[in-house]
């Protein structure tokens, strides 16, 4: 099988075959899918992908595969593992969270309404699909919980036996219950995220099993239709600016990819900002901004689990993403992070910690002058809010100003009556 692909060093700019089972490049740079603009120049449009929505065909239902020829071209659609996922909506935010951020106006892209609840299932699709073109009867990740939900449900789809590794206690109890009903082998182990990526990709490096962390090239591609389908429910209106929470870096690096894919092609002229926030705990990469530096490894710290990350595999990625779209790196603190979850979550739109890291970052740029008041801004929320209801539960039981806790009343007319101030 030959491919239209390659896989490209993002440090040394070495070209590897495209079915290559490597996931980094000798040198040890990252891998990124490079495509034959050239080639699919003629054959996308957005009118190609804004018909396919609505579509009845199974490819065309992903919010993924509406846009197959920009994440792998013809590849067999009898391989493609889709739920199918995306299209999810994008908010226009009520005004009194636009107001709270600073903002005339705000829109949220809530990739917590994806099939198993985080946007991790758009990278999983590609990953899940990647595998079984390398024939793959075994995947494996390291993970903060999204991935290995994600990665555990699609496998099971498809028939894969599933490997998870997870710091043991750290991750939410809504991402390791779908990591375990799915099916999948899930070891708990001592230590951090990063300690448990380094470990998994030795096993998959020397045990033929297929890694599905977001070292994956393949994983980026999928995830990179965020940024393409935001444009879409724009009508490709560009915004000014998209914000996003980042902790690997996969993400954050994914969006870029696609943004600069859709300039050369014509299809936007110009890229939005990007701006990648990170929780002050677990900010190598904000570090890295600031200093103008090589990011140095941390040990990770915050309330946002998901995001609790001190080694991030996709910096160099990342970089040139918020490089090449004029963005910026920012951090907020885990109490600002909580007090944007509040509000996020009393609009009515809900979303788990990480995601909120958004939304706080929104808030602290615009206070700073960074962003304008006028600004076209779309965040994106990674996550959906019951993923950590303890979090949510913790909160709302505590003294915070804003805090929503539950009231214990006995069941009778007159004590209810008082309880909801009706007397
Ligand atoms: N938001 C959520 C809800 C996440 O689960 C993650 C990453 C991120 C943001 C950061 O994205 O890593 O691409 O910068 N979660 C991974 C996991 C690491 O294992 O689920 P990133």
């Amino acid at each position: 099988m030959s491919v239209s692909w390659t896989l490209d060093c993002v440090a040394c700019g070495t070209s590897h075959d495209g079915l290559d089972p490597r996931m980094t490049c000798d040198c040890g740079g990252t891998l990124d899918v490079a495509h034959d603009l050239d080639a699919l120049r003629g054959r996308v449009s957005r009118r190609v992908f804004d018909d396919r929505r609505g579509g009845r065909d199974r490819l065309d239902r992903s919010g993924v595969w509406r846009f197959r020829e920009l994440i792998l071209p013809d590849v067999d659609p009898d391989l493609v593992a889709t739920k199918p996922e995306g299209n999810t909506n994008l908010y226009d935010v009520p005004s009194a969270l636009a107001d709270w951020a600073g903002l005339d106006a705000l829109q949220l892209k809530h990739e917590g309404e994806n099939p198993s609840g985080s946007f991790k299932d758009r990278g999983m699709t590609t990953g899940v699909t990647a595998a079984r073109l390398h024939g793959a009867t075994k995947v494996a990740c390291a993970s903060t919980g999204n991935t290995s939900a994600s990665m555990a449900a699609y496998a099971a789809l498809c028939g894969l036996e599933a490997y998870v590794f997870v710091p043991a206690g750290k991750i939410a109890y809504g991402k390791l219950s779908q990591a375990l009903a799915f099916g999948a082998k899930t070891l708990q182990l001592d230590g951090d995220f990063d300690s448990a990526l380094a470990l998994v990709r030795a096993i998959c490096r020397d045990h033929g099993v297929y890694l599905l962390n977001s070292v994956n090239p393949f994983r980026l591609e999928g995830q990179k239709a965020i940024g393409f389908e935001i444009l879409s429910d724009l009508g490709w209106r560009v915004p000014d600016w998209i914000v996003l929470p980042g902790g690997n870096l996969g993400n954050s690096s994914a969006l870029g990819k696609g943004l600069l894919e859709l300039k050369a092609l014509g299809l936007i002229d110009r890229l939005p900002r990007i701006a990648v926030i990170q929780a002050a705990g677990a900010a190598p990469l904000y570090r890295a901004w600031v200093d103008d530096a090589v990011p140095v490894p941390v040990q990770a710290d915050t309330v946002a689990t998901a995001i609790r990350i001190g080694d991030p595999v996709s910096w160099r990625k990342s970089l040139r993403a918020v490089r090449e779209s004029r963005g910026l790196v920012e951090s907020v603190t885990d109490a600002e992070i909580l007090a944007a979850k509040a509000r996020v979550d009393g609009a009515g739109i809900g979303a788990e910690p990480a995601s909120c890291a958004t939304v706080a970052g929104i808030k602290k740029l615009r206070a700073a002058g960074t962003i304008a008041q006028d600004a076209h801004v779309v965040g994106i929320l990674t996550g959906h809010l019951l993923k950590d209801p303890d979090v949510v539960v913790a909160y709302h039981r505590s003294d915070a100003a804003d805090a929503n806790p539950p009231v214990q009343v006995e069941g009778t007319v007159p004590a209810v009556l008082e309880a909801l101030g009706l007397r």
